[in-house]
C-alpha cells in the first residue's frame, strides 16, 4: 500500500491549535454542547433526544480542505459518490481517481470519506473534544463535501452522531417516526416514508446530535462540508459471534471442556450415512452448555477488540529510526504522542495497544496518563527518563510509528 503524503491542507482555525486537543472536562459548560457540561449532556440527551447548538464551535474551518478531501477519496480512505441527478438516487464505492467526480459546478452530488482522522491530525484534533465519551464508543470523523442540492436522502442511523457544519449550510429536516422502512429500490438506504417534525438551517460552527434511530435529512444549500464525529454501537450478535472467537482463538473453551476435541466411541453402524445423528446433536449441545467465561475474559476480549486498528490501517515507521540515546533527548526537548492512528486502552490488570494485550503487574501511572491524553510533555518526559524500562518501551513503540516526537503535531 502506497505510503500516504503529509502534505494534506488544512483549514487555519484547527491547524492554527498550539496546545495538544483536550477533551472538554465533565463537570465544566462548554459552548461545544451549547453551554451544558458534557455531564449534563450525557444525562439529558445522550442516546435520548437530538440537539441542536448554535455556534458549537465558532470560527471552525474544515479540517480538510475541498481539494485535499478529494485527494484522500483517490487513496486509501473510504470513500462514496452518493449522485440524486434527475431524481434518480445512485451510490459508487471509491476510490475515485481526479477525473471519476462529477464537476464542482455540478448539482446534487455528494462525496463521503470515512476515517478522515487516520489521515489528517486536525481531523484527529477535532475527534478529542468528543472524548466525554469513552475512547471504546468513538468510531471515526467522517467528512462530506456537497454540492448545492446535495445530500444522501432521508435516512437513519443506528449510532449516535454529531454532525458539525464546518463550510457552507445545510438544511436539516428530522423526525422521531416509527416508520423506517426503507426503499428496496435503492442502491442506499433511504426512508419510504419521512415525516420530519423538526427544520433548521445550520452554518458553520453548529452542531446536530442525534441519537441511534432519528430520521433525518441533510440538504446543501450551495457547496457545503460537514463533519459526522460518529459512535460504534454492535449489536448483540456481532459482540457474541466475536467474542466467541476470541475465546476460541486463545483455546479458553477447550480448556474448560472435558474433551478438547469431539469423540465419539459409542457410535453404531448406521443404514442412513447423510442423516444427522441425534446422539452427536446432544454431544455439542452438552460441549457448547460448558462454555463459560467470566468478567476477565469479557474485559481482555473488549480492550483487544476495540484497540485493534481498521483493516487497511497501516502505521508509518520512521525512515530512519533515531536510536533510544538520540530518542531520549529529542523527547526530553519535545515531548511525545501517539500517532493518530494508534489505539490505546486500558484497564487496572492490562494496556491494549492496537490491539494486543499486556498484562502488568500494577499499571504505572504514566501508562493511563498517556493513554488518556494521548501526549506527554517534555516535563512529564523528564521524570520518567531515569526509567531505562519505560524509556526502551517507548522506542520500541517509536520505531513501531506508534508514538511520535512532540507532544502536538
Ligand atoms: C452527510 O454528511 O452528508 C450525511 C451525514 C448523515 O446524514 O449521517
Ligand atoms: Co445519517
Amino acid at each position: 500500500m502506497p505510503k500516504r503524503p503529509q502534505a494534506h491542507t488544512t483549514g487555519p482555525g484547527l491547524s492554527q491549535i498550539s496546545v495538544p486537543p483536550q477533551p472538554p472536562a465533565p463537570d465544566i459548560p462548554t459552548a461545544l454542547l451549547g453551554n451544558l457540561t458534557p455531564a449534563q449532556f450525557m444525562r439529558q440527551y445522550w442516546q435520548k433526544k437530538p440537539l441542536l447548538v448554535r455556534q458549537a464551535i465558532p470560527g471552525v474551518t474544515p479540517p480538510v480542505s475541498r481539494d485535499a478531501l478529494f485527494e484522500m477519496a483517490g487513496e486509501d480512505a473510504e470513500a462514496r459518490l452518493v449522485t440524486h441527478f434527475r431524481h434518480k438516487w445512485q451510490m459508487q464505492q471509491g476510490p475515485f481517481a481526479a477525473g471519476d467526480l462529477p464537476s464542482v459546478r455540478q448539482r446534487a452530488w455528494t462525496l463521503l470519506v470515512q476515517g478522515v482522522d487516520l489521515h489528517n491530525d486536525c481531523a484527529r484534533a477535532l475527534l478529542e473534544r468528543f472524548r466525554f465519551v469513552p475512547d471504546v464508543r468513538l468510531d471515526d470523523l467522517m467528512m462530506s463535501y456537497a454540492t448545492d442540492g446535495g445530500g444522501v436522502g432521508a435516512h437513519f442511523d443506528s449510532y449516535d452522531v454529531f454532525l458539525l457544519q464546518v463550510h457552507g449550510k445545510r438544511r436539516w429536516r428530522i423526525g422521531a417516526q416509527r416508520d423506517l422502512s426503507l426503499r428496496a429500490d435503492l442502491p442506499l438506504k433511504v426512508l419510504q416514508h419521512f415525516e420530519p417534525d423538526e427544520e433548521w438551517l445550520l452554518e458553520p460552527g453548529d452542531m446536530l446530535y442525534l441519537p441511534p434511530h432519528i430520521a433525518h435529512d441533510g440538504v446543501a444549500e450551495g457547496e457545503c462540508m460537514t463533519c459526522s464525529i460518529g459512535f460504534r454501537a454492535p449489536s448483540a450478535d456481532e459482540l457474541t459471534t466475536q467474542f466467541l472467537y476470541y475465546l476460541a482463538e486463545r483455546g479458553e473453551l477447550s480448556a474448560r471442556s472435558s474433551a478438547a476435541r469431539y469423540r465419539d466411541p459409542q457410535q453404531t453402524a448406521v443404514q442412513h450415512p447423510a442423516q444427522l445423528p441425534d446422539a452427536l446433536v446432544e454431544r455439542v449441545e452438552a460441549i457448547l452448555a460448558k462454555a463459560t467465561w467470566n468478567s476477565r475474559h469479557v474485559a481482555s476480549f473488549l480492550g483487544t477488540h476495540f484497540s485493534e486498528p481498521k483493516p487497511h490501517v497501516v502505521f508509518e515507521p520512521p525512515q530512519r529510526p533515531l536510536d533510544e540515546m538520540r530518542f531520549i533527548r529529542r523527547a526530553l526537548i519535545s515531548g511525545l504522542r501517539l500517532d493518530r492512528k494508534t489505539l490505546l486502552l486500558y484497564d487496572n490488570r492490562s494496556y491494549f495497544l492496537n490491539g494486543e494485550e499486556n498484562r502488568v503487574s500494577g499499571l504505572k501511572k504514566w501508562l493511563p496518563e498517556l493513554a488518556d491524553k494521548r501526549y506527554l510533555t517534555a516535563a512529564r518526559f523528564l521524570t520518567l527518563s531515569s526509567d531505562s524500562s519505560v524509556t526502551a518501551l517507548l522506542h520500541e513503540w517509536y520505531c513501531a510509528g506508534w508514538i511520535q516526537i512532540g507532544a502536538h503535531a
